[in-house]
């Protein structure tokens, strides 16, 4: 969702700004803008409703700068048209302004600036912030910027040009992701590091309440009330290789792949054969601690959230207290009863999600103890919990999410594990989990080596307009994420369902014309699954099953056989045919795979 970057330096902004924009691409925007200066000279500004490809296609052949700001939008505040595309300017066209996030007092804001007789270009909240700047008091830009800042709220990070002060950017960060990049006598600043890693590996972390003077000879951070704050670069471990399609036709195929390469990683070092247990130091919980927990609270939004309800079920099947997941988006609308014995875990990918964020606050102003399973290091979620378990999946690119959910039910399971252990949970079983994770990259290897096959039933399933996932207990977050990902990508109307729920009410929709993707795993409820496929075959419903070895399915069941692992294990599996459905019926139906339409893969706002 929307994306910052800003370059001070040597070198000529306009490509720089460009490369950076596509690096923000997946992120998700309907149009994109840059401005650069020079010293001598207006502001120079390209926008376009379209693609970064089309931003450089506008860009003049003339357009010198060394300093300058660029930026993605995904439309808010007013449609997604030429006038609202950022950047935007000042009513003396001097100062300019992109953002990210939303002014939550933009309308009264806007409607002052027009009884001041400013006449406003866009529709936008951030048009508003230039004219504060430009109209507000304060003989250096960081004093205008501050006094700007003070008469907005909501959420922001912004970027800020002037034509007066034509060596310098100043930044804001508050509840929208920004970082710099320290380079050689230039310096980044964008919305996150992928935008980054091809210039520098040096990168600062701006806090909420924390801005910025970004010249080329370096920064200075300060707050909101102008208190200096000092801060040195971290080293990230990131190479721009992993940022790159390889061989791949989309990053959500690559992605899908990757998976028994990343997942080998992510187990380094986190799987303890001698206790049997996971070590998973970075939660910062002794075992005492981990053992005094009565209850655990998972929350995320979307495919997170689905996982998050696959982690309830192992940790109540491992280590037996209850556990359950929560979507992050609701949980902080209603006032939640936080309890001092219960452990919160939020679960992110990209760990920006404003509403798992904002659920985490709500809990540690509560007094409750958050740790995350995420995947982006040094994201806001990251570093707003008091601990927690890095995914290491990888930079994930494509928007319909894939590897980083595969790791995320292994982080559940090492989790579930790890609490097993320190409760009832025996040197055998917790033997039998270990040894079921070992197995998990390879029995990944095999279910990709079955791709063609997906294909097939994907393009057959890709004639349907609207059909079923079905799931029992383990297998309903399974069905939910499975339906999930297939309406990303290919626009098809896809349901989830309880199985068990079926004849209690959307049984009277199953016709030959509503085919049903049902997970029947070969575990204690095969009997209730097979009950269900009977219940459907008899309404001439057709079904493709996604099983395990030897499950014995009427004849004209199309069945999709996955590598068997342990039970609680099995979830994990069970998924990735279905990523491969989704990818391949939306391959078939030619949609932009990588980029679905209106969807943003950081939703950074509300
Ligand atoms: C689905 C998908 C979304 C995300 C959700 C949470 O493919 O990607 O449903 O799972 O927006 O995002 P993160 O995990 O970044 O918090």
């Amino acid at each position: 969702m929307c994306g910052i970057v800003a370059y001070v330096g040597g070198q000529q902004a306009a490509p720089l700004l460009v490369e950076g924009l596509g690096r923000l691409e997946y992120r998700g925007y309907d149009s994109t803008g840059l401005a650069v200066l020079t010293p001598s000279a207006a502001p120079k500004v390209v926008r376009t409703v379209g693609r970064v490809r089309d931003l450089k296609e506008a860009l003049p052949k003339r357009f010198a700068g060394t300093i300058g700001i660029g930026h993605t939008r995904w439309a808010t505040h007013g449609p997604a048209t030429y006038a609202n595309t950022h950047p935007h300017a000042s009513a003396s066209g001097r100062i300019l302004v992109v953002h990210n996030g939303i002014l939550d007092n933009a309308a009264a804001l806007r409607q002052r600036l027009a009884d001041d007789g400013v006449s406003l270009a866009s529709d936008t909240d951030t048009e508003a912030l230039a004219h504060l700047i430009e109209r507000a008091d304060g003989d250096t830009l960081e004093k205008k910027v501050l006094a700007a800042l003070h008469q907005v709220t909501g959420t922001y990070a912004i970027a800020v040009l002037s034509a007066d002060h034509p060596d310098r950017v100043i930044v804001a960060r508050n509840g929208s992701p920004l970082v710099l990049g320290v380079g050689q006598r230039e310096m980044f600043a964008a919305s996150d590091v992928g935008a980054l890693v091809r210039h520098t590996s040096q990168i600062v972390h701006l806090e909420d309440g924390e801005v910025a003077t970004v010249t080329a000879d370096g920064f200075l951070t300060f707050t909101l009330d102008a208190a200096t704050v000092s801060k040195s670069p971290e080293t990230i471990d990131l190479s721009p290789d992993e940022l790159e399609i390889g061989g791949h036709s989309h990053f959500m195929h690559k992605e899908i792949w990757e998976q028994p390469e990343t997942l080998e990683r992510m187990l380094i070092g986190r799987l303890d054969e001698r206790f049997a247990t996971a070590r998973l130091d970075g939660l910062r919980l002794e075992p005492r601690e981990l053992r005094a927990f009565t209850r655990v609270k998972i929350l995320g939004c979307g495919s997170a959230y689905y996982v998050g309800q696959v982690g309830a079920s192992m940790i109540e099947d491992l280590a037996r207290i209850p556990a359950d997941a929560e979507a992050a988006s609701e949980f902080r609308y209603r006032n939640p009863i936080v309890e001092p014995d219960t452990l919160y875990v939020a679960v992110s990918q990209s760990g920006e999600t404003a509403d798992t964020l904002f659920a985490v606050r709500e809990i540690q102003r509560k007094g409750g103890r958050v740790i995350g399973l995420i995947n982006v290091v040094g994201s806001s979620i990251a570093r707003a919990c008091d601990g927690g378990v890095y995914l290491h999946a990888g930079p994930e690119i494509a928007v319909a999410s894939t590897k980083a959910l595969t790791h995320m039910g292994v982080g559940f399971a090492l989790l579930a594990l790890m609490l097993g252990r320190v409760h009832d949970l025996s040197y055998a079983d917790g033997a039998r989990i270990l040894a079921g994770l070992r197995r998990l990259p390879g029995q990944i290897s095999e279910i990709l080596a079955e791709e063609q096959a997906y294909a097939l039933a994907a393009r057959r399933l890709a004639r349907a307009s609207s059909m079923f996932f079905l799931g029992r207990v383990r297998g309903y977050p399974v069905a939910r994420e499975g339906a999930q990902k297939l309406k990303e990508v290919s626009y098809l109307h896809a349901e989830a369902y309880q199985s068990s729920e079926l004849k209690h009410g959307p049984l009277a929709l199953i016709s030959e014309d509503l085919p049903s993707v049902a997970v029947i795993p070969d575990d204690d409820l095969l009997d209730r699954n097979l009950g269900t496929v009977h219940e459907i075959q008899a309404r001439r419903g057709p079904i493709l099953a996604v099983t395990h070895p030897g499950v014995e399915l009427p004849g004209s069941v199309e069945a999709l056989v996955v590598p068997k692992n342990e039970p609680e294990l099995d979830p994990i599996l069970l998924t990735i045919p279905l990523q491969l459905l989704a990818y391949h019926a939306a391959l078939a139906l030619g949609h932009d795979i990588d980029r679905p339409r209106n969807l943003a893969k950081s939703v950074t706002v509300e």
